[in-house]
């Protein structure tokens, strides 16, 4: 069974983030959400991963290379236009060949990884198997309706009036019928090549479409709360370690990870809570659910639920920060310089709440 991975895309929800770099790479716990999903395949046992990729190209095979880190092998497959998921496994076909594969969105977050639905579908005759999460909005997910047997008898997108709880999460897993599928559709409304038109496709020509319910947590990175509340998740998950280091006029409890190299001095740190190598935390307050990437600086200032990217720099900022993803090499401080005033340099589509 081989993989693909979708990583493509525009990620126009993430800007500017993402203006500068792939959605995919943006760390969750200080590890890119890409690299979780690379893991989550190759611990089902799978080893030749193909992975698709647009724009972002270059950063994306910089990162992760031939995959010699994970024990993987990498195909890249350049998709020129995100013209949707199904044209991303049109794309992949030459790759894919006649094997079986499992498809898997390279922006979600799944807890409990996928061994166990993998080895299911390698074990049926099914022609796809989908995975579904029980959800308290089902209208805003691309929905499934089941028969008595469990099976997958329709798909519809974002449905007014729902007919099951159950969405769609970003993994798939099809036999070669899937090429056939992907021929045959026309683009949607939105001008895509829906997988979801494919997989009906597969049913309403008879074959064998099964759901695997995940009980689990699961997240679709797409926007910045979600960036935010996969942090959170996965940062409860964590196992803490202290490699860095911690004087003694600081309280860091014992869910916090201290990576090589950083420093905590005067500060007080809650977990779960992640500061990355070679940051430095002085005379300030990191609190819970806060992933601090490498080489940060917090000083003299207080941080809350919250991600920042490697090497920005928070010094003398009066009131807390929460609820904040902060991009690399931001400066945020306070001005000496008269007049007293804010003073920003900020980029297209940033957002900033200031107090009253
Ligand atoms: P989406 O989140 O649906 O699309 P997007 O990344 O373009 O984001 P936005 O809606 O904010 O503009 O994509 C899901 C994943 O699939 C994501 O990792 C990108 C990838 N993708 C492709 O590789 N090719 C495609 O044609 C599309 C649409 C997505």
């Amino acid at each position: 069974m081989k993989g693909l991975i979708l990583s493509g895309g525009k990620a126009t929800r993430l800007y500017p983030l993402t203006y500068t770099r792939a959605k995919q790479l943006i760390p969750v716990a200080n590890k890119p959400v890409l690299f979780r999903v690379i893991e989550a395949i190759r611990d089902a046992g799978i080893t030749d991963i193909g992975i698709v990729v647009g724009e972002t190209a270059e950063e994306i095979k910089t990162a992760v290379g031939r995959g010699g880190q994970w024990g993987i092998h990498v195909t890249y497959i350049q998709q020129d236009n995100p013209l949707g998921l199904a044209h991303a496994v049109k794309v992949s076909q030459d790759f894919l060949g006649d094997e079986p594969f499992v498809m898997f969105l390279g922006d979600n977050v799944i807890q409990g990884g996928i061994a166990n639905l993998v080895q299911q579908f390698q074990e049926s005759d099914w022609s796809s198997q989908i995975v579904l999460t029980r959800v308290k909005h089902p209208e805003q997910y691309g929905v499934a309706e089941l028969n008595q047997d469990g099976r997958v008898i329709r798909l519809i997108e974002k449905p007014k009036d729902p007919p099951s709880d159950l969405a769609l999460v970003g993994i798939y897993m099809f036999d070669q019928l899937i090429h056939r599928a992907v021929e045959e559709i026309q683009p949607s409304w939105r001008g895509e090549m829906e997988i979801t038109d494919a997989i009906q496709w597969l049913v309403e020509h008879g074959h064998q479409v099964f759901p695997y319910i995940h009980r689990g947590w699961w997240i679709d990175t797409g926007r910045p709360g979600d960036m935010l509340e996969a942090n959170d998740l996965v940062l409860e998950e964590l196992s803490p370690t202290i490699e860095g280091y911690v004087d003694r006029d600081s309280q860091v409890d014992s869910r916090v990870t201290v990576e090589r190299g950083a420093e905590i001095i005067n500060s007080v740190v809650r977990g779960p809570t992640i500061i990355g190598q070679r940051s430095r935390v002085v005379n300030a307050y990191v609190g819970p659910f806060t992933s601090l990437y490498h080489d940060v600086v917090i000083e003299n200032s207080e941080i809350e639920r919250s991600i920042v990217l490697e090497s920005s720099v928070i010094r003398d900022i009066p009131a807390r920060i929460q609820d904040s993803l902060i991009g690399r090499n931001v400066v945020l401080n306070r001005s000496p310089i008269k007049p007293k005033a804010y003073k920003m340099n900020l980029g297209d589509y940033s957002q900033i709440g200031l107090l009253e």
